[in-house]
């Protein structure tokens, strides 16, 4: 597929995405074998990794989504967010994976991961598609990702810039 103009260079393409979502999928099932999962999808972003990886996996998996919104710009108020849509079902003694589609200071996933652990879980655990560990603000326990990324400001495969671009197959570096 062309970039579009806007549009740096590729940095993961569709193909090492699907490899990697594959080996990710292995690893879940393993860590969780003998058990059922139930994956929990930030909207919109993560949705795309979403189904990716529960083709990947290969014991019994359940889902559920929520969808987060932040009051203001983000630059202003860093990490302050409220669940615009919260889960339709409990998740009372499940075993919790909280799937994102970029963890960048940490702190929409401390907060959510905050907020789950007090629905008294099994066991809560997070999966990053995209880990920007240089932002980092508040240290979160990811316990699964795909890929660790550089500062740098990424669209494709269900990351946006102002709503546009999650459709991209791959994940690309914006023009600065
Ligand atoms: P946080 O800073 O870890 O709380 O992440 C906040 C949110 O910022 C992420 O869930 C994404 O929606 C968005 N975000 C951060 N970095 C990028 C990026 O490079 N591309 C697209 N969205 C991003
Ligand atoms: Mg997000």
């Amino acid at each position: 597929m062309i970039p579009a103009p806007e549009i740096e260079k590729i940095l993961f393409t569709e193909e090492q995405i699907q490899a990697r979502i594959q080996e990710l999928g292995t690893e879940i099932s393993e860590s969780y074998a003998g058990r059922e999962i139930k994956l929990i999808s930030v909207l919109k972003g993560s949705i795309f990794f979403l189904t990716a990886l529960t083709r990947a996996i290969s014991i019994p998996v359940k889902m559920d989504f929520l969808a987060i919104s932040s009051f203001g710009s983000s630059r202003a108020a860093p990490g302050v967010v409220r669940i615009s849509k919260d889960l339709d079902e409990s998740i009372e003694g499940e075993d919790v994976l909280l799937v994102e589609d970029i963890i960048d200071t940490g702190l929409t996933v401390r907060y959510l991961l905050h907020t789950l652990a007090g629905r008294q879980p099994n066991s809560i655990a997070v999966c990053t598609f995209l880990d920007k560990t240089p932002r980092r603000l508040v240290q979160v326990p990811v316990r699964f990702r795909c890929f660790e990324i550089p500062d740098r400001f990424v669209v494709g495969f269900g990351l946006d810039h102002n709503q546009l671009y999650r459709n991209l197959p791959y994940v690309a570096v914006m023009k600065p």
